[in-house]
């Protein structure tokens, strides 16, 4: 009632929204980084045409959120690139469909500028490693996940300020995830693998999702590279309907200047998983208390298809409780990585704990087992897993020593050591 009043003052006020004053802003800011030709979504949301002739749609899926994909709740902890629609954004766009899509006045507003699919976003990177010959996505079937393990050809060490990965055909990727591998291990140079990459990665380089750019390290915490290390992609794509060729380029940026800092994965996982069937609210927990202070940067969550719930909250020394992730409806299908619009200062002894619900019943229609089946932990498409991983830079270097072995503990009680099995 409230809301109708208001709605009705506003259009009294200023009449219904048009797409040059009101509407065009929203979908430029909140929809064309996905919609817009040659990127992942089925069609273009720019110009005043493409949203006309979407516009029933479009009023439909921001009043269920189904889009923009973000799937934090809001209210517990910022993130950067927040995608999230406000209230007033979904009114707009409500209030604009029903009140027949009206044009107004004056030119267009020019649409942003993306780099086009053969640019990259930040300049000539120092070294690109292309996929040697294109991967063939069929037209039909489930989602493939394909790890490639590539030479970089280095032949002396580096820092890496910067990677952008950069698809050839955006339409089929939906998410890729980068790695460097410095070990002499002989590997395939390409195989299945959903869930989990089946090896120990030297290092982590990040992950890319349609609508975000290249990844860049923080100030001061360039990533070393080995020479001989080898670039490890775990990549997802997703059938279109029509049988697609897909060769994707990492590029690499190089810094002069020596990391005085590092991002730590302070993971927490389980693989205490068993879920019965029918079960609808199976829980899995795990905590971990931090020797040192940290400052978290970013969280990576980490489940299959069964999991609904994801929390991960740090109660600091002093009681006060810190979210540090918050989902209520977990959808595998956007594997976002999450930057904290800033840091989360974390004191030595802060404890960390997640908490994750997962619904095995019929009532889930994510569900893939019909009838519902009992699940396990692991890292194939029929398992699952538990983790969250909370991107940290320790306060005083000298420390990470103390982080890095609680950490090792951590890991190996949890996993009991089994974990990672090198691929066929
Ligand atoms: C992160 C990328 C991304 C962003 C941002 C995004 N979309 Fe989408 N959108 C997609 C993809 C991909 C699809 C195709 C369906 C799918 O895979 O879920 C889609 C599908 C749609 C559809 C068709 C849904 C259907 O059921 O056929 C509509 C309408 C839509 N988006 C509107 C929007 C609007 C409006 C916004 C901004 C408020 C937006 N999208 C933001 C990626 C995005």
């Amino acid at each position: 009632m409230k809301w109708a009043l208001a709605m009705a003052s506003a259009l009294v006020l200023q009449g219904a929204p048009t797409f040059t004053r009101d509407v065009a802003k929203i979908l430029q800011t909140k929809c064309a980084g996905c919609h817009h030709a040659g990127e992942v979504a089925p069609f273009s949301l720019v110009s005043f045409e493409d949203a006309r002739s979407k516009a029933k749609l479009i009023a439909e899926v921001v009043k269920s959120r189904q889009m923009p994909p973000w799937q934090p709740e809001p209210g517990f902890v910022d993130f950067a690139g927040n995608r999230r629609l406000t209230d007033k954004e979904i009114r707009t766009l409500a209030a604009w469909v029903a009140g027949g899509t009206t044009r107004g006045k004056g030119p267009e507003p020019p649409g942003p500028v993306f780099p086009k699919a053969d640019e990259w976003t930040l300049g000539k990177p120092d070294l690109v490693v292309d996929l040697p010959e294109a991967f063939l996505v069929p037209a039909e079937g489930s989602d493939i996940y394909r790890c490639f393990v590539l030479p970089t050809g280095l032949t002396e060490d580096k820092f890496v300020r910067a990677v952008e990965f950069r698809p050839s055909n955006r339409r089929v990727v939906h998410h890729a995830l980068l790695f460097t591998d410095a070990s002499l291990l002989k590997r395939p140079p390409s195989y299945p693998c959903f869930g989990t990459i089946g090896l120990f990665p030297t290092e982590g380089l990040g992950g890319w999702s349609p609508g975000n750019g290249p990844i860049q390290m923080p100030e001061g915490a360039a990533i070393p590279v080995v020479r001989g290390s080898r670039l490890v992609a775990q990549v997802h794509y997703h059938p279109t309907g029509k049988v697609e060729r897909e060769r994707w380029s990492v590029g690499f940026y190089f810094t002069d200047k020596a990391p005085v800092r590092r991002v730590v994965d302070v993971g927490l996982a389980s693989r205490v998983i068993d879920i019965p069937a029918g079960e609808a609210n199976y829980v899995v927990k795990q905590q971990f208390t931090s020797p040192i202070a940290v400052d978290a940067i970013g969280v990576i969550p980490h489940a299959h298809l069964l999991c609904r719930e994801m929390r991960a909250w740090a109660t600091l020394p002093n009681g006060k409780k810190q979210w540090l992730l918050n989902i209520r409806n977990w959808d595998f299908n956007w594997q976002d990585q999450f930057r904290y619009a800033k840091p989360i200062r974390l004191p030595a002894d802060t404890k960390i704990e997640m908490e994750f619900v997962y619904d095995n019943s019929a009532g889930n229609p994510r569900n893939p087992n019909s009838p519902a089946k009992r699940v396990l932990a692991g890292p194939g498409i029929a398992d699952e897993m538990a983790g969250v991983h909370i991107q940290s830079i320790p306060v005083h270097m000298e420390e990470l020593p103390e982080l890095g072995r609680a950490l090792w503990g951590a890991v190996m009680r949890s996993v009991g050591g089994s974990f990672y099995t090198l691929p066929q």
